[in-house]
């Protein structure tokens, strides 16, 4: 799929069709595509342990259960379960060095071993690494970036997927063997979607002009009706919800399954 048409085309998926299994290999792509997310001092931050829903022990999975998201969870047949390691500072000046190596960072820009050494490291990395609350920000946002590609990856491959939060419970740290420096981020649901893959359409967003500015903070950036039209013809930007058919839609989904109306 066209990257606009998979930006414009994501949702929040939560109807899934709890007994189609998804193909291990487009699960590695949601993977590797989290992996080539770029990211800061090229440090490892994500980490994600791939779980089958029917492989998880029932008390577990019913821990996983809070009151709106038990449904997506019970029919999500993949779960992601994505942390950081606190550990990512580690090996840092290693990495950079590499790319260094790599000519990706060099003497024109300022970078050298010792730069990095001299520098880099004892003024600003090893400042970050003794600073729980900077090394929290840091391993959050980078897991996100990471998220990010993964969830389009899923969409690009036909998928549906949403994000949620988890309770990391001391049990489920146990199945899936996490280890303590393993932070909790965001648990993402993979499976093919059972709603149409539209989900009633595009969410409402703020206007360009709230959000963004052009120079400064009192001067909102001013949409381009040009560009706007290009991004419709290209699927960015998609019919705002709720289709006509949606409360319909919403509605046999939920008698299909016996779910609260
Ligand atoms: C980081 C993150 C966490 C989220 N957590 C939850 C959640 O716990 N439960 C849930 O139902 N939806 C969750 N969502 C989905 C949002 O509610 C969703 O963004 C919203 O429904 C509309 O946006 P979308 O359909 O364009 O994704 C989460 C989304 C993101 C990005």
């Amino acid at each position: 799929m066209d990257f606009k048409k998979v930006v414009g085309t994501r949702r929040s998926v939560r109807w899934f069709k709890p007994w189609k299994p998804v193909e291990r290999e487009k699960i590695e792509v949601i993977l590797q595509a989290a992996r080539w997310a770029s990211r800061s001092m090229n440090a490892d931050y994500p980490r994600a342990v791939v779980v089958m829903r029917d492989e998880l022990p029932a008390e577990v999975l019913e821990a996983l259960h809070n009151p709106t998201t038990a449904a997506d969870v019970d029919l999500a047949p993949v779960y992601i379960f994505w942390y950081f390691d606190m550990e990512y500072v580690n090996g840092v000046q290693d990495r950079l060095k590499q790319l260094v190596d790599q000519h990706a960072l060099s003497a024109s820009h300022g970078w050298s071993y010792a730069y990095i050494d001299n520098h880099l490291w004892p003024q600003v990395l090893k400042q970050i690494a003794e600073e729980p609350i900077a090394l929290m920000f840091m391993g959050a946002t980078e897991t996100g970036i990471a998220i990010c590609n993964a969830l389009n990856a899923a969409v690009d491959q036909g998928l549906g997927t949403c994000l949620h939060s988890f309770i990391n419970s001391s049990e489920l740290q146990k199945v899936l063997g996490v280890p303590p420096t393993w932070i909790p981020v965001w648990m993402q649901l993979v499976g093919y979607p059972l709603e149409d893959p539209e989900a009633g359409g595009q969410r409402p967003r703020s206007a360009m002009g709230d959000m963004y500015f052009e120079g400064s903070c009192d001067k909102p950036w001013r949409e381009d009706p040009e560009v706007t039209g290009q991004l419709q013809r290209d699927g960015m930007i998609q019919e705002p919800g709720p289709l006509p058919w949606r409360e319909q839609e919403v509605k046999m989904l939920t008698r299909m399954f016996g779910l609260p109306e």
